[in-house]
C-alpha cells in the first residue's frame, strides 16, 4: 500500500486543493502553476533521474519533477552537466514519466541542443515531448535565450525559464560563483527574468542569486520563480534529489549553505550494503526462512 501525504489544509480552501500533496486524477499542468501564483502560494520541485525515485516522490506529492542535466554528476558520474546527451536526457526522462501519475515532469534542455538557436531548440523539445512524454522543457538562459523560448511557447510547448548562474556555463565562469553581486550584475538579471517572462516562460528558476535581488525579481514578475540558493522569498523551492536525501559524496566534506539535508541515504545505503555483506561472508544469509524447500 503506498501512502500519499496529505498536508493539512486551511478551513475553506478543500475545493482549490494546493498543488503540494493535493489530490488529483491528471497531472499537474502548467495553468496549475499559474494559479498557485496567484493565489501566493509557495511550492516544492524535486529533481528526479529513474522511475522508482520519481514514484516515490510523486506518492509523497511534490508537485512537479525536473529531470535535470544536473544527472550528469548525480547519475551518471560526469563531473559536470556539459556532457550530457540528448539520447541521455529523453531516456531518463521517459523513466521518470512511468514512474509518476501526477507531477507535472519537466526535461531539461541539455548543453548543445539549442544554443544554435531557435529551430534547434525546438527540434529537442519536440523529441522530449513526443519521445520522453514529459509536459514541458526547461533551458538555461535569460535575454540570450529569449527566441528559443518564444519559438517554443509560440509552438505550445511549455517552457522553465533560468536564470542567474547556469551550470552549463561552468566552464566560462571557472567555478559556481554567486549571482547578482554589484549593480551591472542585479540589472542584467533583472534583464534576464523580464525577457523569459516576456518570451512566455510559464515559471523561471534563480540559481546562486543572492535573497534581496531573488525577493526583487519575485515581486517584479507575474511568473513564479523557483530558487535554489536563491533565499526565501520565490515562489517555489527546488533542491536536487541526492542533496536534499544525504546522498551526496560531497568532496572534503564542503557542502554548500544552501543545501539542507533531509536524510542521511548515503550512510543508510551503506550500512545497508555492509550489513548485507557481512551477512553472506558470514554465512548467516540466506536463512531458512529465505530458503525454498522441495
Ligand atoms: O539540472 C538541474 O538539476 C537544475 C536544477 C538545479 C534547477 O537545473
Amino acid at each position: 500500500m503506498t501512502q500519499r501525504h496529505e498536508p493539512a489544509r486551511k478551513p475553506g480552501t478543500q475545493e482549490q486543493p494546493g498543488l503540494y500533496g493535493g489530490k488529483s486524477s491528471r497531472r499537474i499542468t502548467v495553468r496549475d502553476i499559474a494559479a498557485a501564483k496567484r493565489r501566493g502560494e509557495k511550492w516544492p520541485m524535486l529533481t528526479a533521474y529513474d522511475a522508482m525515485t520519481a514514484s516515490v516522490f510523486d506518492q509523497a506529492g511534490i508537485p512537479v519533477m525536473l529531470v535535470g542535466d544536473s544527472m550528469g554528476n548525480c547519475h551518471l558520474g560526469y563531473d559536470s552537466t556539459v556532457p550530457v546527451t540528448m539520447e541521455e536526457m529523453i531516456m531518463l526522462s521517459a523513466a521518470v514519466v512511468r514512474g509518476t501519475q501526477r507531477a507535472l515532469v519537466i526535461g531539461d534542455l541539455p548543453f548543445g541542443s539549442y544554443q544554435e538557436g531557435a529551430t534547434q531548440a525546438l527540434r529537442n523539445a519536440t523529441r522530449l515531448l513526443k519521445e520522453a512524454g514529459v509536459g514541458a522543457v526547461k533551458l538555461e538562459g535569460g535575454e540570450r535565450s529569449a527566441d528559443q523560448i518564444e519559438l517554443l511557447v509560440q509552438s505550445g510547448i511549455p517552457v522553465m525559464a533560468h536564470v542567474g548562474l547556469t551550470p552549463q556555463s561552468v566552464h566560462a565562469y571557472g567555478g559556481h560563483p554567486v549571482q547578482g553581486r554589484g549593480e551591472e550584475a542585479v540589472q542584467q538579471l533583472l534583464r534576464d527574468a523580464k525577457a523569459v517572462q516576456d518570451a512566455g516562460a510559464f515559471a523561471v528558476v534563480l540559481e546562486l542569486v543572492t535573497a534581496e535581488v531573488s525577493a526583487e525579481v519575485t515581486r517584479g514578475l507575474h511568473i513564479p520563480t523557483v530558487g535554489i540558493g536563491a533565499g526565501a522569498e520565490c515562489d517555489a523551492q527546488v533542491l536536487v534529489w541526492t542533496d536534499m536525501a544525504g546522498m551526496t559524496d560531497w568532496a572534503g566534506g564542503r557542502m554548500p549553505r544552501f543545501i539542507k539535508e533531509y536524510a542521511q541515504l548515503r550512510q543508510n545505503l551503506g550500512d545497508a550494503a555492509r550489513a548485507f555483506a557481512e551477512d553472506v561472508v558470514g554465512g548467516t544469509y540466506p536463512g531458512p526462512e529465505h530458503s525454498f524447500t522441495s
